[in-house]
C-alpha cells in the first residue's frame, strides 16, 4: 500500500457508491436549476411558447415517432395525421431528403395548434451519402483532424438533406469483438477513444446553429459495449471502478466537447436498466458533468422496461425513465400514451416536465425552426452538396489511411502497377453493397467504386484482370473453386478480397464464431495451391480470428468497410500510390476462447509469463494475440531511438518524454508513435500498461523525426473502490514504440505534489 494518497478532482467528476444504490428510485424529484439569462431572448421565447402550450403539447415534444419505413429496430408507435393534430410528435426519426422532409413538416404545420417544429433525425454514423469507412475502420487512422474532417463532411450532406441530428457518434468501449457493434466505435482503449469523441462531436457540431451543421448525439449511455459474452443488449455487470475508468470518460469527452444531445442505452447495468437509472443521468450526467441538452431513449427502450422487468405497465416503465432523465421517448408513443395521467396522479412532477420540454424547444430554438421551420430544406444545396467531390477525395484518402497491413512478407506489397496477369478472387471483388459496412445511412450501391473497378481504374487495359467469385458468404457451393484455382495458375499474383457481409457486424449481429465465414478458408487453401503471391484483403467489422489465413497469405491487408471509395483506396494502397499507416486499435484473438483479450488487461499474482505453468492462461492456446492492439506495418521501416526523459518527474507533476524515429525504409510514410505508462506500484491492481499519449507523424525516407510528449501525473490515476480519483506517487514506467507489444522502457519516479 502507497504512503500518500491524492484525491483530486477529475474528468468523470465524483460519485459515491451511496448514490449508485439509490438508482432505481421512482419518485418523482427536483431537477437541478437552470441556468437561464434573464432578458435572453431564447429564454423569452420558449418561456411564452411553454404558457401557450397543453399537457398534452407538451409531452407531445418529449415525443420521436419513425417517420417512414426505415426500422431500426421492431415495430413500433405509428405516426398518424391524429398525432400531428393534437400536438404530439416532437421528432421524427429516420426519414433523409429535403422533398420528404418538407412534405413531413409542411403536414406538422398545417395540422398543429401551436406550429411547434419538428426535429429531425437521422443515423449518420459514417457518412450519409457518400459513406465514409466505418467507424472502427476510421479508428486506425488515430488520425483526429481526420475524424473531424469526416464528421464534418457528413454533417454537411446530411443537413443539405434535410436533417437536423444526428445519432453519432458511438463512444461504446468495446473489448469484446464477439459483440457486432464494435464497428461503430473507436476500439477498445479509452484514451483514444477520448480523443475520437471529441473530433467527431466536434465535426458534427462544427457551425452550430447554421443549417449545414447538426447537433451530435453521445450514445449509447453506457457500458453498451460489456454486454455478456458479447451478445448484444445482454446485462452488464462490471466493477464501479471500472465504470468511471474504462466507460464513462468518452462520454465525459463529449459533454466536454459540447454534445448536444445523449442517447441511453438498451442494457441493464448491475442490475438496473441504463433507461431507468436515475444515479446515471440525473445525478451524474447532470448535477454533476452539468450537461445542457437532452437526453433521448434508444428504439422502444422505453417500453423495454417491462422486458427487463422492472416495470409492469407502460405507465411504469415512462414514469421510471421519465423520472431517471430521459427527456424524449424514442418510437415507442409511452410518453404520450402515459405522462399525462400519470401527472394527474402525482407520480410525475410538471416542473420536470417543464424543464425537458424546455431543452428540446431550446434545441429547436438554437437550430433556427422558429423563424423558418423550413430553414434546412434546400434542394439546391442538396443537389450540389450531397456526394460533393471534395467528399469522395476525403472518402478515398480516409479509407486508404484506415487500413492496417497485417502481414508483408518478402515486400509482397506494393505489387508493380507493370504486373501482366492479376486473378482477382472472392466474393468482396465486385460487390458494391456489402463494403459500405453496417448503417450506411442513404449510401447508394450505384455511387460504390468495386475493387475490381478501383484495379481497372489504376491500372488502364494493359493489365489483364481475370476475375471469379469463387465464392459467397455462407453458401456450402465450392464450385467455382477449380475456376478460380486455374485463374491463379496463369496469373503473377493472386489478390483474394474475403470477409464478412456488412450485417454480420452492426446491431443485433453479434457473432460466437469468428473465423471466416463459409467456404472462404477452403478458397483461400486452394489459391495457395497455385504457388503465386497470395494476396489477402481483408473486409470485415469486427477483429476477426486470422492464424490460418494469416500462414496462407504473404500478404493481409485488414480493409474494414471502406465505404463508397473502397475500390479506389484498394488500388491505392496494393500499388503503392499510398503507404499504409494505420494501426489497430482492437487486439485480433488467435481464438474465440481467448475473449476478452484487450491489451490493458490488469495484473495479476501469477503472470501468464512466469516459466512454470500454475499461471494466468490456457492449457490449449498462448495468452498473445495474433495482432496486437496499436500493431500495424509500414511499406518502409522506423526505427526508434531510445527513450529520452529524466528519471524523476517535475514538481509541477509534469515529465517531458521524446524519442528520434528514423524512417529506415524505401518509403517516405507516416508512423504512430504510442506513449504507454504502467503504475508499477498502487494501493489497487492496476493493467500492465495504458496507453497515455501518440503522435502520428510523416517522416520522408531516411530522414529521423523528433516526438515529444508531456506526461502530468495527474492523468495517471484511477478510481479506487471508494469511487474516488486517486493519483499515487511512486514509479512509473514510461513505455513508447510502434505498438502495445513493440515497446522500449524507462522508468520515473513522482514524489507526489511538496
Ligand atoms: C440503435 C441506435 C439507433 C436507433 C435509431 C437503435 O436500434 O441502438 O443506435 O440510433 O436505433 O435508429
Amino acid at each position: 500500500m502507497k504512503r500518500t494518497i491524492v484525491a483530486i478532482a477529475c474528468a468523470i467528476g465524483c460519485f459515491c457508491v451511496g448514490n449508485a444504490h439509490n438508482v432505481n428510485s421512482q419518485l418523482p424529484q427536483k431537477r437541478e436549476k437552470k441556468e437561464v439569462k434573464v432578458g435572453d431572448s431564447e429564454t423569452k421565447f420558449v418561456h411564452e411558447l411553454m404558457q401557450k402550450m397543453t399537457l398534452t403539447e407538451k409531452i407531445g415534444q418529449l415525443s420521436q415517432y419513425v417517420g417512414g419505413t426505415l426500422l431500426t429496430g421492431p415495430q413500433s408507435g405509428a405516426l398518424s395525421d391524429s398525432l400531428f393534430i393534437r400536438g404530439m410528435v416532437g421528432s421524427i426519426l429516420n426519414v433523409g431528403g429535403v422533398d420528404n422532409l418538407r412534405k413531413l413538416q409542411e403536414k406538422n404545420m398545417q395540422l398543429s395548434r401551436l406550429k411547434i417544429p419538428i426535429l429531425f433525425a437521422f443515423d449518420v454514423i459514417h457518412g450519409y451519402k457518400t459513406i465514409f469507412p466505418t467507424p472502427l475502420a476510421e479508428s486506425c487512422t488515430w488520425d483526429l483532424d481526420f475524424m473531424y474532417e469526416t464528421s464534418k463532411a457528413a454533417a454537411i450532406e446530411a443537413s443539405a438533406s434535410g436533417i437536423h441530428w444526428t445519432f453519432a457518434p458511438m463512444v461504446d468501449i468495446a473489448r469484446d469483438p464477439r459483440w457486432g457493434r464494435i464497428v461503430e466505435g473507436a476500439g477498445e482503449d479509452t484514451y483514444l477513444a477520448c480523443k475520437i469523441a471529441e473530433a467527431r462531436v466536434r465535426g458534427f457540431q462544427w457551425n452550430l446553429g447554421k443549417p449545414n451543421s447538426v447537433y451530435a448525439c453521445a450514445k449509447h449511455f453506457v457500458a453498451y459495449g460489456a454486454p455478456q459474452a458479447g451478445r448484444d443488449y445482454a446485462p452488464v455487470d462490471i466493477s464501479m471502478s471500472t465504470l468511471a475508468e474504462v466507460y464513462l470518460p468518452p462520454f465525459k469527452a463529449c459533454v466536454d466537447a459540447g454534445v448536444k444531445t445523449f442517447m441511453s442505452a438498451f442494457n441493464s447495468l448491475n442490475g438496473v436498466p441504463a433507461t431507468g437509472n436515475r444515479w446515471l443521468m440525473t445525478n451524474l450526467l447532470r448535477n454533476q458533468w452539468k450537461f445542457q441538452g437532452f437526453v433521448v431513449s434508444d428504439w422502444n427502450a422505453v417500453q423495454e422496461l417491462k422486458d427487463h422487468g422492472v416495470a409492469a405497465t407502460d405507465e411504469e416503465a415512462s414514469l421510471l425513465a421519465f423520472n431517471a432523465g430521459v427527456d424524449m421517448n424514442m418510437t415507442d408513443g409511452l410518453y404520450n400514451r402515459c405522462l399525462e395521467k400519470a401527472l394527474r396522479e402525482g407520480r410525475v412532477d410538471i416542473k420536470a416536465i417543464d424543464a425537458s420540454v424546455e431543452r428540446i424547444l431550446r434545441a429547436k430554438y438554437a437550430l433556427g425552426l422558429f423563424e423558418d421551420p423550413y430553414r434546412f430544406f434546400d434542394s439546391k444545396r442538396e443537389r450540389t452538396e450531397v456526394r460533393s467531390n471534395s467528399a469522395m477525395t476525403l472518402a478515398r484518402k480516409v479509407a486508404a489511411s484506415s487500413m492496417v497491413l497485417l502481414k508483408n512478407s518478402q515486400s509482397t506489397l506494393p505489387l508493380s502497377k507493370h504486373t501482366n496477369r492479376i486473378a482477382l478472387i472472392g466474393p468482396l471483388v465486385n460487390n458494391r453493397s456489402e463494403v459500405m459496412g453496417s448503417w450506411k445511412a442513404r449510401g447508394e450501391d450505384k455511387d460504390v467504386v468495386t475493387v475490381l473497378e478501383g484495379i481497372k481504374n489504376k491500372l488502364g487495359s494493359a493489365v489483364a484482370i481475370n476475375y471469379v467469385q469463387g465464392c459467397d458468404f455462407l453458401d456450402p457451393s465450392t464450385q467455382e473453386f477449380s475456376k478460380a484455382f486455374e485463374a491463379a495458375k496463369q496469373s503473377d499474383v493472386v489478390i483474394a478480397v474475403v470477409g464478412e457481409k456488412a450485417l454480420m457486424s452492426g446491431e443485433s449481429r453479434s457473432r460466437a464464431v469468428l473465423r471466416l465465414p463459409g467456404q472462404q478458408e477452403a478458397l483461400l487453401d486452394t489459391l495457395q495451391k497455385a504457388g503465386k503471391p497470395l494476396v489477402v484483403v481483408l473486409m470485415n467489422g469486427r477483429p476477426l480470428c486470422l492464424e490460418k489465413v494469416d500462414k496462407q497469405a504473404d500478404a493481409l491487408l485488414e480493409a474494414w468497410f471502406p465505404g463508397t471509395q473502397c475500390g479506389n483506396a484498394v488500388a491505392d494502397i496494393l500499388f503503392g500510390d499510398a503507404v499504409p499507416a494505420g494501426k489497430l486499435t482492437t487486439s485480433f484473438p488467435l481464438s474465440e476462447g481467448q475473449i476478452p483479450n484487450y491489451y490493458n488487461y490488469k495484473r495479476s499474482g501469477r503472470p501468464g509469463d512466469m516459466p512454470h505453468s500454475s499461471t494466468v492462461r490456457h492449457i490449449d492456446v498462448p495468452n498473445r494475440n495474433l495482432y496486437p492492439f496499436g500493431y500495424g506495418l509500414s511499406y518502409t521501416k522506423f526505427s526508434y531511438g531510445e527513450i529520452q526523459c529524466a528519471n524523476e518527474f517535475n514538481v509541477d507533476g509534469t515529465l517531458q518524454i521524446s524519442v528520434d524515429v528514423t524512417n529506415t525504409g524505401g518509403y517516405d510514410g507516416e508512423e504512430i508513435v504510442q506513449l504507454y505508462v504502467a503504475d508499477k506500484h498502487a494501493s489497487m491492481v492496476r493493467p500492465v500498461k495504458e496507453l497515455k499519449g501518440f503522435k502520428k507523424v510523416f517522416i520522408p525516407k531516411g530522414e529521423t523525426v523528433r516526438v515529444d510528449f508531456t506526461l502530468n501525473a495527474r492523468d495517471l490515476g484511477f478510481w479506487n473502490n471508494e469511487m474516488q480519483y486517486v493519483v499515487e506517487p511512486g514509479i512509473f514506467e514510461i513505455m513508447v514504440g510502434s505498438s502495445s507489444e513493440d515497446l522500449q522502457k524507462k522508468e520515473a519516479i513522482w514524489k507526489g505534489d511538496k
